[in-house]
């Protein structure tokens, strides 16, 4: 490693035209390989019932596929000798399959802060060889493994990968039926470590204000409190504690308790400060800053609000991140809106970061009727289609992605890959 440093070193000292033919060899691109670019990867189906919880799905994209090409399921490390749980033949370029397995329930104190895979592998076979693999992880440092690539990046210039109402979630075990109440409210299944361990690095979290209850502050989705805020910033302390990662936890709508004057957010933010003013970066680093001056400074954890008459009399709380919704009903749409906003960002030269929202949004008679199924279902008819678009087309313009039910999509595998290719000039 070292020789090859200095190797390099060596040659951009000397001969311009060699540094570009060592450049492209440091790629890992390889152009006879049709297997560079080509994806298979596992998610976990939000789709729950009385008899479904968990199911496996496999995903892939592949140009060249061939046919007599087979994607398999395994329970092991792939071998051509291990016997898989699940085999088929892909006959499209992209697509996804959905299996009949349900995948283990993991708890978050099962999980660790080094990346690791959770028991299910994938591999793509041609001839009966192993072409490609890959498996259901979690990727706690990905962040801090690229210090040396993405160190110079602003936050605008990274692909993130983030969930929506990200402190709406239930944990879930066994198969249920859910009711009307939580059809709507849940849009997430992993608890805010979890999320952040599995590898989400921003968090769009709902406050509500309670004075009469025991806990004052609560994660919201809408009207309804779901899971007290003092716990949410418990999961956050314990991962800045235990990883190098930046986070944003964005403190977005206030639905409940806020009323028109300023007096409550005075309160919340002092309690912000009170709970995580060790993990803070202050606001006067600004959102053009780079990921080494955050690193350098020892504070990794960026606090958006979304009350811009409050943000200017405090450094703790940034501006906040601008959440693009597109209030769409069908996929096609969310397509539409989706292409606009990343077209127009292509050529953007604002430095504060934004969200694509990529959810539908089912409006009031939708609930009532519940005509759109419910987030689950909504989030299962969307989210395979986000990550296909943003593995294909939108790669170069994406700035934070928040999706529903992340472990459905594969927002976070797409986004560390193509952090990567942005940020080797390959
Ligand atoms: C590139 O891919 C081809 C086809 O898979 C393989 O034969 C070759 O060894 C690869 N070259 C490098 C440098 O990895
Ligand atoms: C979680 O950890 C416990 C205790 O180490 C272990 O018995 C169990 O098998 C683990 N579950 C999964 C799904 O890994
Ligand atoms: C985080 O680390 C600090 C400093 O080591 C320690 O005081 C604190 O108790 C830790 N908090 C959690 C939640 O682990
Ligand atoms: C969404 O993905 C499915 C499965 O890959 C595909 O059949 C469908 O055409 C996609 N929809 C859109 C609007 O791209």
């Amino acid at each position: 490693m070292k020789f090859l440093y200095s190797y390099y070193i060596l040659t951009i000292a000397t001969l311009l035209i060699v540094v570009r033919c060592s450049a492209s060899k440091s790629c890992s691109r390889n152009s006879t390989d049709e297997f560079a670019n080509s994806h298979v990867g596992l998610i976990i189906s939000p789709m729950l019932s009385s008899s479904e919880i968990r199911r496996i799905e496999i995903y892939w994209t592949h140009a060249n596929l061939q046919s007599g090409d087979v994607i398999a399921l395994y329970d092991e490390e792939p071998r051509e000798v291990a016997t898989a749980l699940y085999s088929f033949e892909p006959h499209t370029i992209n697509g996804i399959l959905k299996t009949r397995l349900q995948a283990d329930f993991v708890p978050t104190s099962n999980l660790t802060f080094e990346r690791q895979c959770l028991k299910y592998h994938v591999a793509w076979l041609r001839n009966g060889v192993i072409r490609k693999t890959n498996c259901l992880e979690t990727r706690p440092n990905w962040l801090a493994q690229r210090k040396s690539t993405l160190g110079s990046a602003r936050i605008r210039d990274l692909f993130l990968p983030g969930t929506h109402d990200s402190v709406s979630y239930s944990i879930v075990q066994s198969p249920t039926n859910d009711n009307i109440i939580d059809k709507y409210v849940i849009a997430q299944d992993e608890d805010v470590l979890a999320q952040l361990i599995y590898g989400i690095r921003y968090l769009d979290i709902r406050v509500g204000y309670y004075p009469l209850l025991n806990q004052v502050w609560w994660g919201n989705h809408g009207i309804v409190n779901v899971v007290p805020l003092q716990t949410i910033i418990n999961d956050l302390k314990i991962f800045l504690n235990n990883t190098e990662e930046i986070v944003i936890f964005d403190v977005q709508e206030f639905p409940i308790g806020f009323g028109s004057d300023l007096s409550i957010h005075h309160k919340l933010v002092a309690y912000l400060e009170k709970q995580l003013g060790d993990y803070l970066l202050p606001k006067s680093y600004g959102w053009s800053t780079t990921l080494d001056n955050i690193w350098a400074s020892g504070k990794r954890l960026i606090i958006g609000y979304d009350q811009s008459s409050v943000v200017p009399l405090y450094n703790s709380i940034w501006p906040c991140v601008t959440h693009q919704w597109g209030n769409v009903r069908s996929v096609s749409a969310l397509y539409t809106y989706l292409n606009r906003i990343e077209t127009a960002a292509m050529s953007s030269l604002v430095v504060n970061p934004r969200s694509a929202m990529a959810q539908m949004t089912p409006n009031t008679w939708d609930v009532i009727l519940d005509r759109l199924g419910g987030l689950r279902k909504m989030a299962n008819d969307v989210n395979i289609n986000v990550t296909t678009w943003y593995a294909t087309k939108w790669h170069n313009s994406a700035n934070i992605v928040a999706v529903d039910f992340f472990k459905g999509s594969g927002i976070i595998e797409t986004s560390i890959e193509w952090n990567d290719k942005r940020f080797s000039s390959c």
